[in-house]
Protein backbone atom coordinates (compact mmCIF):
# COMPACT_ATOMS: atom_id res chain seq x y z
CA UNK A 1 0.00 0.00 0.00
CA UNK A 2 1.64 3.26 -1.14
CA UNK A 3 1.49 6.14 1.29
CA UNK A 4 1.95 9.84 0.97
CA UNK A 5 4.74 11.52 2.36
CA UNK A 6 2.22 13.66 3.85
CA UNK A 7 0.57 10.85 5.64
CA UNK A 8 3.98 8.67 6.68
CA UNK A 9 4.99 12.20 8.29
CA UNK A 10 1.25 12.54 10.34
CA UNK A 11 1.52 9.22 11.26
CA UNK A 12 5.68 9.43 12.41
CA UNK A 13 4.94 12.95 14.00
CA UNK A 14 1.21 13.15 15.15
CA UNK A 15 0.54 17.04 16.07
CA UNK A 16 -1.57 17.48 18.55
CA UNK A 17 -1.57 14.34 20.48
CA UNK A 18 -3.27 13.97 24.11
CA UNK A 19 -6.24 15.52 25.68
CA UNK A 20 -7.28 18.73 27.19
CA UNK A 21 -8.14 18.60 30.97
CA UNK A 22 -10.67 21.40 30.80
CA UNK A 23 -12.04 20.89 27.08
CA UNK A 24 -15.13 22.56 26.07
CA UNK A 25 -16.37 19.74 23.46
CA UNK A 26 -15.25 16.12 23.60
CA UNK A 27 -15.72 14.06 20.43
CA UNK A 28 -15.40 10.21 20.86
CA UNK A 29 -16.34 8.10 17.78
CA UNK A 30 -14.98 4.29 16.61
CA UNK A 31 -15.68 2.08 13.84
CA UNK A 32 -17.67 -1.00 14.54
CA UNK A 33 -15.72 -2.93 11.87
CA UNK A 34 -12.28 -2.15 12.32
CA UNK A 35 -12.28 -1.76 16.00
CA UNK A 36 -10.37 1.78 15.98
CA UNK A 37 -11.27 5.02 18.11
CA UNK A 38 -10.85 8.36 17.73
CA UNK A 39 -11.25 10.96 20.51
CA UNK A 40 -11.56 14.08 19.87
CA UNK A 41 -10.97 17.48 22.50
CA UNK A 42 -11.51 21.36 21.87
CA UNK A 43 -11.40 24.37 23.67
CA UNK A 44 -13.23 27.47 22.51
CA UNK A 45 -13.14 30.58 22.89
CA UNK A 46 -15.32 33.26 21.26
CA UNK A 47 -16.60 30.68 18.64
CA UNK A 48 -12.80 30.30 17.83
CA UNK A 49 -11.38 26.66 18.23
CA UNK A 50 -7.67 27.98 20.50
CA UNK A 51 -6.69 24.24 21.21
CA UNK A 52 -7.35 20.68 19.69
CA UNK A 53 -6.08 17.70 20.82
CA UNK A 54 -6.83 14.11 20.02
CA UNK A 55 -6.10 10.31 21.13
CA UNK A 56 -6.47 7.62 18.34
CA UNK A 57 -6.52 3.66 18.71
CA UNK A 58 -6.04 2.47 15.40
CA UNK A 59 -4.52 2.45 12.21
CA UNK A 60 -1.90 4.85 10.80
CA UNK A 61 -3.98 6.17 8.36
CA UNK A 62 -6.65 6.86 11.63
CA UNK A 63 -3.68 8.27 13.21
CA UNK A 64 -2.84 10.58 10.32
CA UNK A 65 -6.00 11.97 9.40
CA UNK A 66 -6.61 12.53 13.36
CA UNK A 67 -3.70 14.18 13.09
CA UNK A 68 -3.96 16.72 10.31
CA UNK A 69 -7.47 17.43 11.11
CA UNK A 70 -6.52 18.88 14.24
CA UNK A 71 -4.62 21.07 12.37
CA UNK A 72 -7.33 22.07 10.19
CA UNK A 73 -9.46 22.58 12.77
CA UNK A 74 -7.14 24.56 14.91
CA UNK A 75 -7.70 28.84 15.21
CA UNK A 76 -10.97 28.18 12.97
CA UNK A 77 -15.01 29.53 14.05
CA UNK A 78 -17.09 26.73 14.80
CA UNK A 79 -18.85 27.45 11.46
CA UNK A 80 -15.59 26.69 9.45
CA UNK A 81 -14.35 23.98 11.32
CA UNK A 82 -17.76 22.26 10.54
CA UNK A 83 -17.21 22.51 6.72
CA UNK A 84 -13.91 21.12 7.19
CA UNK A 85 -15.07 17.54 5.59
CA UNK A 86 -13.24 14.10 5.50
CA UNK A 87 -12.23 14.94 1.69
CA UNK A 88 -10.60 18.13 2.58
CA UNK A 89 -8.52 16.21 4.89
CA UNK A 90 -7.72 13.46 2.40
CA UNK A 91 -6.67 16.49 0.01
CA UNK A 92 -4.57 17.67 2.67
CA UNK A 93 -2.85 14.64 3.15
CA UNK A 94 -2.09 14.32 -0.64
CA UNK A 95 -4.70 11.45 -0.84
CA UNK A 96 -5.13 7.91 0.39
CA UNK A 97 -5.76 4.35 -0.17
CA UNK A 98 -9.15 4.01 -1.54
CA UNK A 99 -9.18 0.88 1.00
CA UNK A 100 -8.42 3.61 4.23
CA UNK A 101 -10.61 6.86 2.81
CA UNK A 102 -13.00 5.11 5.60
CA UNK A 103 -10.20 6.17 8.30
CA UNK A 104 -10.59 10.12 7.27
CA UNK A 105 -14.51 9.68 7.82
CA UNK A 106 -13.30 9.27 11.17
CA UNK A 107 -11.28 12.03 11.29
CA UNK A 108 -14.79 14.25 10.51
CA UNK A 109 -17.47 12.85 12.78
CA UNK A 110 -14.37 12.79 15.78
CA UNK A 111 -14.27 16.76 15.40
CA UNK A 112 -17.91 17.04 14.31
CA UNK A 113 -18.69 15.03 17.47
CA UNK A 114 -16.93 17.18 19.63
CA UNK A 115 -18.54 20.09 18.09
CA UNK A 116 -21.81 18.52 19.00
CA UNK A 117 -20.85 17.84 22.44
CA UNK A 118 -19.49 21.56 22.73
CA UNK A 119 -22.87 22.57 21.53
CA UNK A 120 -24.91 20.33 24.20
CA UNK A 121 -22.87 21.71 26.87
CA UNK A 122 -23.69 25.63 25.88
CA UNK A 123 -27.59 24.06 25.57
CA UNK A 124 -27.17 25.30 21.73
CA UNK A 125 -29.74 23.29 19.44
CA UNK A 126 -29.69 21.54 16.93
CA UNK A 127 -26.42 20.38 17.17
CA UNK A 128 -24.50 19.63 13.93
CA UNK A 129 -25.13 15.66 12.35
CA UNK A 130 -22.67 12.99 12.61
CA UNK A 131 -23.42 10.99 9.75
CA UNK A 132 -22.60 7.54 8.62
CA UNK A 133 -19.22 5.91 9.03
CA UNK A 134 -18.04 4.04 5.94
CA UNK A 135 -17.28 0.61 5.14
CA UNK A 136 -14.18 -1.09 6.85
CA UNK A 137 -14.61 -4.29 4.84
CA UNK A 138 -10.79 -3.63 3.53
CA UNK A 139 -9.33 -2.87 7.13
CA UNK A 140 -5.65 -3.96 8.30
FE1 LIG B 1 -8.40 2.89 9.69
FE2 LIG B 1 -10.58 1.41 10.11
S1 LIG B 1 -10.21 3.46 10.72
S2 LIG B 1 -8.62 0.75 9.43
Amino acid sequence: MLYSDKVMDHFANPRNVGEIEDADGIGEVGNAKCGDIMKMYIKVDGGVITDVKFKTFGCGAAVATSSIATEMIKGKTIDDALKVTNKAVVEALEGLPPQKLHCSVLAEQAMKSALSDYYRRQGIDPVPIVGEIGDCEDCH
